[in-house]
């Protein structure tokens, strides 16, 4: 990688950062007043991001461009940052917003005064070409610039986001269920279990097409410190495995549901721990390990939701005779649901980028995994390490001869998946010759 393209990443990384911030003070206001703590902290967050990107330099803007359901920044998709952002997509969409831009300078308070007339139903008419500029600068908002529909140059979508539209557009549906069920539990309301329900029969129409379609958004460095998005993630790998181990389609439902709503309880958790950048102490683990039990009391109070999403709930942090957390009074052993939704979260855990580690790449959370005691169910950690492989389907990677490719299928032998060549669009599998040669994986692109 070239010195340009590393400072190129970096910078992408901190707008990804800028972005995911940007939704998660959206989610925050859902859920606290603008004047507490909570929120304050969230918006000067945001605007030293703003200045991390920017990198100190006064002239300069980040300009954001928006599709309907992705963002973009000079012409190239943030896909990682729009896997959450459904919120603030559909929002700016409403308003017909095609760019916004943040300007040098942005305080925490102009950030706090924009998500809110942005959020605001009340303030719809704001967004009409006659009065933008005036209502933003009535409103102080002198480092915030929007452009609307028609007053940009072309879309810029090209067919590289048509082809991800309709898996992106599950995706961010699901995260964005989470984020409003966050925000319900939060507020002691009901949750709609059937929108989960109907979401992954959604998924699993879409993984009938297109089996790695969803999986293949999973790969994305989806910025994630609101977890709502490791959610996403554990119930597409609960759904690719049992799919896998030919579970019917009611089985499958009931996982999938199971496995979106596992870490629901992360709803009663302190902000200020839910959200810390870093290692958690040992009191605030104390806190956050209470999530399981939370978890199963909200899904206790929901009508019509299969017990197995409560079990999942309160055991996916227990090995498979009930080890870990939340000690229970009785030895008891999880369900095959609940050992299957943990072997997936800890896989995903280990997997995903955080703002305190690296991803494991797969081989290496196997290796973790073999090893933890008390673990998990032998007989669903072998068959997820062989349904999804070193190169889980969704996986871009580059073969010798320079061409690029993504994993579609898993074979007998774990280092030669199926994949379809990007180029061209075959579909072959290693364990053949391409072109007259055996190819290898030579890297993993990210
Ligand atoms: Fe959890």
């Amino acid at each position: 990688m070239s010195g340009r393209e590393r400072i190129d990443s970096a910078e992408v990384r901190a707008i990804d950062l800028f972005v995911h911030e940007l939704v998660v003070g959206l989610v925050l206001l859902d859920v606290c007043a603008p004047e507490t703590d909570d929120v304050q902290m969230h918006v000067a967050t945001l605007a030293h991001r703003l200045r991390q990107v920017l990198a100190d330099e006064k002239s300069r803007t980040l300009a954001l461009e928006l599709s309907e359901n992705e963002i973009w920044h000079e012409h190239r998709p943030l896909v990682g940052a729009s896997l959450q952002a459904g919120a603030l997509l559909r929002l700016c969409h409403e308003r017909r917003v095609a760019t916004l831009g943040f300007a040098a300078g942005l305080t925490p308070d102009e950030i706090l005064r924009f998500l809110l007339l942005l959020r605001s139903p009340s303030d719809l008419w704001a967004f009409h070409p006659n009065h933008l500029a005036k209502v933003l600068e009535s409103r102080g908002l002198r480092h915030v610039h929007v452009l609307l529909r028609g007053q940009e140059p072309p879309d810029a979508a090209g067919g590289a986001e048509a082809a991800r539209r309709p898996a992106l557009r599950r995706y961010q549906a699901m995260a964005d269920y989470l984020q409003r069920s966050h925000a319900e539990a939060v507020h002691g309301h009901e949750l709609d279990t059937a929108i989960a329900k109907g979401l992954v029969e959604q998924a699993l129409e879409d993984m009938d097409r297109e089996p790695s379609s969803l999986l293949s958004l999973a790969t994305y460095d989806d910025v994630d410190t609101f977890t709502v998005g490791h959610s996403v993630r554990v119930a597409l790998l609960a759904l690719h495995v049992a799919r896998a181990a030919g579970a019917s389609r009611g089985q499958q439902l009931r996982i999938g549901t199971a496995a979106l709503l596992h870490d629901v309880g992360k709803s009663r958790i302190p902000n200020q721990i839910l959200f810390k950048q870093g290692r958690l102490s040992r009191e605030e683990r104390a806190v956050m390990m209470q999530h399981a039990r939370f978890g199963a009391e909200i899904l206790l109070e929901q009508k019509g939701l299969d017990p197995s999403a409560i079990g999942a709930a309160y055991c996916h942090h227990m090995g498979p005779q009930g080890h870990g957390y939340p000690g229970p009074v009785l030895p008891f052993e999880p369900s095959g649901v609940s050992k299957l939704v943990r072997v997936c979260d800890v896989f995903e855990a280990l997997t995903a980028v955080r703002p305190y580690k690296r991803a494991l790449s797969p081989l290496e959370a196997y290796t973790v995994m073999f090893r933890m005691e008390h673990g998990f169910d032998p007989a669903w950690l072998e068959f997820f390490v062989k349904s999804v492989g070193l190169y889980p389907d969704g996986t871009r990677v580059r073969i010798d001869g320079d061409r690029e490719a993504v994993v579609v299928g898993q074979g007998e032998n774990p280092t030669k998946p199926r994949l379809r060549l990007l180029d061209s669009g075959a579909e072959v599998s290693l364990t053949e010759p391409i072109d007259g040669r055996m190819r290898k994986i030579q890297q993993v692109l990210s």
